[in-house]
């Protein structure tokens, strides 16, 4: 998988389908990028990085040493010493100098995967992956980049990491450190590069955006202290014309949860350069002699299969190589949380109401939200005071919860640790304890802020009350939220000089956190939340299965919310409920049917008042519980292929997981907007195998799905791929079709 040819100097890292090479070229020793596409021999292809070309390296040229430095497709561009284009790095010496440069020093190459100290990471076993440990050096500052590059045997994905370690006897204070740096070279055949990012906002995370690369740098960031709404921490470079299943794209994801930059430069020669690491704004860290600092991980991937392809090498990534949870391969319980049911007004009663008719339905597990604690009647006051609201819940959590699990539940809690209302016990006791600038009124939001997390102290006692909570009933289930961003980057704790790493220590503190909960219990099922998915990112997925994608449960608004998580994440780890109507974000009204179906290709579950919902909606919940339970692992397990976007064509979407042996798939189509004066609307399913002949089922196993116009016909994956299938249009806005393809025997 990892190889070094030594006579040419040439590192070739190779995946299934793709091949990563990168050169060591002139004396100096410059670590350059050679060549990122499909796999192809270890050849020497070292001339692709034009060093015999003019200007030539330096040693044959120094008198145009700048000229070659801000053209070679470094690997790991340092600062301020000819190259322009942006550097992955930049360090501020005891002299006042921010120079740096990294050159060749060493090499090692080994089976497996490291973990990464204190940070989120992918990780495999020793005959699964393959690590290329390459160190490099700036001799003046004496400061080491420890490159890490693994490759993995069954996904076409590459994690990168960055380790700095100051090997002089002065302190350096490290002011950037990108992750990845990569200079993809011209590629004129592939046509105009597109970027594609993810953008949003509360209730519409993760929209999907294409835009032409343009000259000059292309940028998407978060300085929130979290991944955020309203950027993702992912950039896709794609050829021209991409679509699902065709064309290239190269993907780059950040395995971290806070602040990010994610940038394309293009540049005077038409080549590209990737960044991807912590956002340099608010971010700085001092290291002492001997002390080194880890940067996070970030992922590659370059797709020959369009869209499609790079969703498909990211989800056998994150299920085979970063979620760890003991629920990844489980069916997760089927829940129904009382936030939109009830939001802050709530008491025993009222959520034994709901268990009990949940439980009628089939439903197994009751989460309750925001509001069970301190004083807390709404969101102005309480958080930091996780003691059990006895007003609301007499008895405690202990009675509510054993009545829960008497009626046949299990139980699920929220709890947001990470914060502090002004108006709370915490608050008046340990005011120094939130993020703030002294002399400055904090910014609120939400009418809270932020616990200083990079207090120790604080950390401590945010712990003490997780553990106190989860530990006093039987709690199968946390909901960790996080509903504000950072502000105010002012902390009591850290000396003046540290305080530019008070988001990076934040984060840390986090993952510590997150750690020591599902060490401490091991069969806790933790859903991460932020404001909706305002942390929805591939760090948090190392410590939970599944994350609440968005607050907008509209049927419709939730096509693009979760056609953009899945274009990077799979299925099984999108929060996705079913909701009353008016929807409580957009009013929208669409079938109940729909918003099931819409759920079912996520975690699964309800958040509505089921003792008030129209009987006709809650007569449809036993059968849409028995299709989760038949469907589940189809859609946990399977490949994801991307059939058509409402985005793109304003009418409808369309999806599918296939079962990694292609015996068996499961299609959802919802047409959201209806046409008059339509044709059946034909649906080429990809993905199957050719050979094999496909029965298309509706919802009931066994019977042809009556939506289908070649109705109860059996059809070979080839055909289906090709010619296609013909769908009736449903009537009506808002309607949707599940088919469920199986082999026959
Ligand atoms: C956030 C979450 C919601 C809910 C509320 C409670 O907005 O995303 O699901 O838990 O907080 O305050």
């Amino acid at each position: 998988m990892i190889a070094y040819d030594e006579s040419n100097r040439l590192f070739f890292l190779e995946t299934p389908h793709t091949s990563y090479i990168l050169g060591i070229v002139d004396e100096e020793g410059f670590p350059g990028q050679v060549y990122y596409g499909a796999r192809v021999p270890r050849e020497d292809v070292s001339y692709l990085m034009r060093t015999k070309e003019p200007p030539f390296v330096p040693s044959e040229n120094a008198r145009e040493r700048g000229s070659f430095l801000d053209r070679f497709p470094s690997e790991y561009p340092g600062n301020a010493l000819g190259d322009y284009r942006e550097g992955a790095a930049e360090v501020l010496d005891g002299d006042g100098h921010r120079a740096v440069q990294f050159l060749y020093k060493e090499h090692r190459i080994y089976d497996g995967k490291p973990g990464l100290e204190g940070l989120p990471a992918t990780f495999a076993k020793e005959n699964e992956a393959q690590t290329l440990e390459l160190v490099l050096e700036d001799p003046v500052l004496r400061l080491r980049a420890v490159l890490l590059y693994t490759v993995f045997a069954d996904t076409d994905a590459i994690v990168r990491s960055v380790r700095l370690v100051n090997d002089s006897d002065r302190p350096v204070r490290i002011e950037k450190v990108m992750s990845l740096a990569l200079d993809l070279e011209p590629e004129e055949s592939l046509g105009p590069w597109q970027v594609l990012t993810l953008h949003g906002s509360w209730a519409r995370e993760r929209q999907m955006d294409f835009r032409p690369l343009g000259y000059g740098k292309t940028s998407v960031g978060s300085t929130k202290g979290e991944s955020s709404h309203q950027e993702h921490p992912f950039l896709g470079l794609a050829s021209a014309g991409i679509t699902q299943e065709s064309g290239i794209i190269y993907g780059f994801h950040f395995l971290y949860s806070g602040n990010f930059l994610a940038q394309a430069e293009k540049t005077q020669f038409d080549s590209v350069r990737i960044l991807l690491g912590i956002h340099p704004a608010n971010f700085e860290w001092t290291l002492a002699p001997g002390e080194h600092f880890q940067a996070p991980e970030a992922v590659c991937v370059c797709s020959l299969q369009g869209l499609g392809g790079m969703s498909r090498s990211l989800h056998d990534l994150y299920r085979g190589h970063l979620i760890r949870s003991p629920y990844l391969h489980k069916e997760r319980p089927i829940l129904i949380n009382n936030w939109e049911a009830t939001y802050f007004d709530f008491n025993t009663e009222k959520l034994l109401s709901i268990a009990r008719e949940a439980k009628k339905s089939g439903i197994e597990m009751l989460v309750m939200d925001d509001g069970w604690f301190g004083k807390r009647d709404d969101d102005n006051s309480g958080l930091g005071d996780w003691t059990v609201n006895e007003k609301k819940l007499p008895g405690g959590l202990k009675y509510l919860v054993e009545e829960v699990n008497r009626i046949g539940l299990k139980f699920g809690i929220w709890m947001e640790p990470e914060m502090i209302s002004p108006d709370s016990d915490l608050y008046r006791a340990h005011p120094d304890w939130a993020i703030a600038i002294p002399g400055r009124v904090p910014c609120r939001s939400r009418n809270q802020f932020v616990l200083d997390l990079s207090n120790p102290q604080v950390e401590e006692y945010v712990w003490s009350c997780i553990e106190s909570v989860l530990g006093s009933a039987n709690i199968a289930y946390l909901k960790w939220d996080m509903n504000r961003q950072l502000t105010d980057l002012g902390s009591a704790y850290l000396p003046a000089d540290r305080t530019g790493e008070l988001c990076h220590r934040y984060m840390l503190a986090v993952y510590r956190l997150q750690e020591r909960l599902i060490t401490r219990f091991p069969d806790l099922l933790l859903e991460n939340c932020s404001g909706g998915g305002a942390r929805f990112d591939p760090g948090m997925l190392y410590y939970s299965p599944q994350i609440w994608c968005s607050d907008d449960t509209d049927a419709v608004e939730r096509l693009g919310i979760q056609e953009g998580t899945a274009l990077l994440y799979p299925l099984s780890t999108m929060g996705a409920h079913v909701s009353d109507c008016p929807n409580h974000t957009v009013g929208r009204v669409t079938p109940f049917r729909t918003r099931g179906h819409v759920a079912l290709s996520g975690t699964f579950g309800y958040e509505l008042d089921i003792t008030r919902i129209p009987e006709e909606d809650r007569a449809q919940i036993p059968a849409q519980v028995a299709t989760y339970h038949r469907l589940h692992e189809l859609v946990r397990e399977g490949d994801y292929y991307r059939i058509a976007s409402f985005r793109d064509n304003g009418f409808y979407d369309c999806w599918m997981s296939v079962r990694k042996d292609r015996s068996e798939a499961l299609l959802t189509f919802v047409q959201v907007r209806n046409r008059p004066n339509a044709v059946s609307r034909r649906i080429r399913i990809p993905g199957l195998d050719p050979a094999k002949i496909y029965r298309i089922e509706g919802e009931i196993p066994g019977e042809p799905a009556p939506e289908v116009l070649c109705h109860g016909q059996a059809l070979s994956g080839a055909v289906l791929a090709n010619a296609g299938i013909l769908l009736k249009n449903p009537w009506g806005d808002f309607g949707s079709i599940l088919l469920h393809l199986r082999e026959m025997a």
